[in-house]
């Protein structure tokens, strides 16, 4: 259908589905063992219902905000997301253009399938803001090159990922079965092909099966993921990335308050309340990239983020005061974003829609994705009785229809 004829995400997705590869879908779309986390991240968002207040004045409604200090049109970000070309020939371009067209922020995936560099040149201008997602390298002096590769090409945040040192299951992705031979097209940043170790890496379904007999699983998964740093923690990893960056510091992957509660005594600037989408990455593009970073897949059964962040508000409401709190996982709707924001958080993030967007329709389809959230938003904000996002507050939300209290 026309690209006018898009009334909402899923519809978008929709469209994607059709015109996805096989293994594009498998990669885009699948999820942990029995994506339970990836249902549930999307389904915890009805539990929260909405306490409206009328008879307010409403004549100017306006969804903009700042993130970390950037302007953003709407308080959503695109969440960093591997491997666009997948999806469409222009990639993370098509995510680059779309999100300046419209003004939001695009966290950049430290696995994408165009160079940083190429992306850095995609934006609209000099001053579009984009952050950096970061797997750390266990050799930090090779962390440190990729960070100050960033910080030189004009990124303005890195958002260090937490939730994905260990590498699990993946059924799905593995049946879809995987053409190497694409892949390596794809991976243009920074790997070469003799880099590829290929032994390792099955060229055929069949293939894949028998490596899964005779390999130990959990030994070669050991083996991919040795490149990245398993060992990181508070204490070292933060003040380390403190000491190499004057740019703003994001955690991304807090499951649970106390470790939100760590966070914001470790001085970063944001946290992003995420499961990974109920997500795990690729075994092959773990060996694919394993010269540079690689990246395992978040817990099944991990709380949904919306969860998290209603704890984190309820329990220790004094870190929303100290840094910048984001939630990912699930959003599809305005109603989502606004729901989240009442809760606490300053912006929210969105993985997948955008890039079934960019496949489905290119830059043209982030930019539709980003102006149908912007009209929910203000739908959304104008029925609750609200012109600025500073007047979303929790009393304007109840969890399972207000069982709560
Ligand atoms: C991801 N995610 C992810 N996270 C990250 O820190 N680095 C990465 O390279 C990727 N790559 C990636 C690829 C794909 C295909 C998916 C679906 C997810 C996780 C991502 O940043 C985000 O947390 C989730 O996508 C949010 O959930 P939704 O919006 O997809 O439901």
């Amino acid at each position: 259908p026309p690209l006018n004829r898009i009334l909402n995400l899923q519809e978008m997705e929709n469209v994607a589905r059709r015109v996805l590869s096989k293994k594009a879908l498998a990669y885009y779309s699948s999820a942990s063992d029995d994506e339970i986390s990836y249902q549930e991240n999307a389904r915890a968002f009805s539990q929260f219902f909405f306490l409206p207040r009328v008879l307010r004045p409403l004549s100017t409604t306006d969804p903009s905000t700042t993130i970390l200090g950037f302007k953003s049109s709407i308080p959503v970000f695109v969440s960093a997301a591997g491997l666009a070309k997948l999806g469409h020939p222009l990639g993370e371009a098509n995510i680059t253009r779309g999100a300046g067209h419209t003004g939001i922020i695009q966290m950049v995936s430290s696995s994408p399938s165009l160079s940083y560099a190429q992306i850095a040149e995609s934006r609209i201008s000099p001053d579009q803001p984009l952050f950096f997602q970061l797997y750390k390298h266990k050799d930090d002096a090779q962390a440190e090159r990729r960070v100050r590769e960033v910080e030189r090409l004009g990124y303005k945040a890195i958002f260090l990922t937490v939730d994905a040192v260990h590498l699990g299951n993946r059924e799905r992705d593995i049946r879809a079965g995987w053409e190497l031979d694409d892949m390596e097209r794809m991976a243009t940043n920074g790997v070469q092909k003799d880099d590829i170790p290929k032994k390792e890496l099955p060229r055929k379904q069949e293939d894949l099966d028998l490596e899964l007999e005779e390999l130990d699983l959990t030994g070669t998964a050991g083996a991919l993921i040795a490149k990245d740093d398993t060992d990181m923690t508070w204490e070292v990893t933060i003040p380390w990335l403190r000491g190499i960056t004057k740019l703003p510091i994001g955690v991304k992957g807090i499951q649970c308050v106390e470790d939100a509660v760590l966070a914001a005594e470790a001085g970063v600037d944001a946290i992003l309340l995420s499961n990974h989408g109920g997500e795990f990455f690729s075994i092959i593009l773990l060996s694919l990239l394993a010269d540079q970073s690689t990246s395992g897949r978040q817990l099944e059964y991990a709380l949904p983020p919306i969860d998290v962040l209603y704890k984190l508000r309820r329990q220790r409401p004094e870190v929303f005061d100290k840094l910048e709190v984001y939630v990912d996982g699930g959003v599809k709707r305005g109603t989502d974003v606004v729901k989240a924001l009442c809760l606490g958080a300053r912006s929210v993030g969105l993985g997948r829609p955008f890039l079934y967007a960019q496949s489905a329709y290119g830059a043209a389809g982030v930019a539709r994705a980003v102006r149908i959230l912007e009209r929910e938003i203000i739908s959304c904000m104008r029925q609750l009785g609200v012109r600025k996002i500073e007047e979303l507050v929790p009393k304007m939300v109840c969890a399972s229809q207000c069982g709560e209290s």
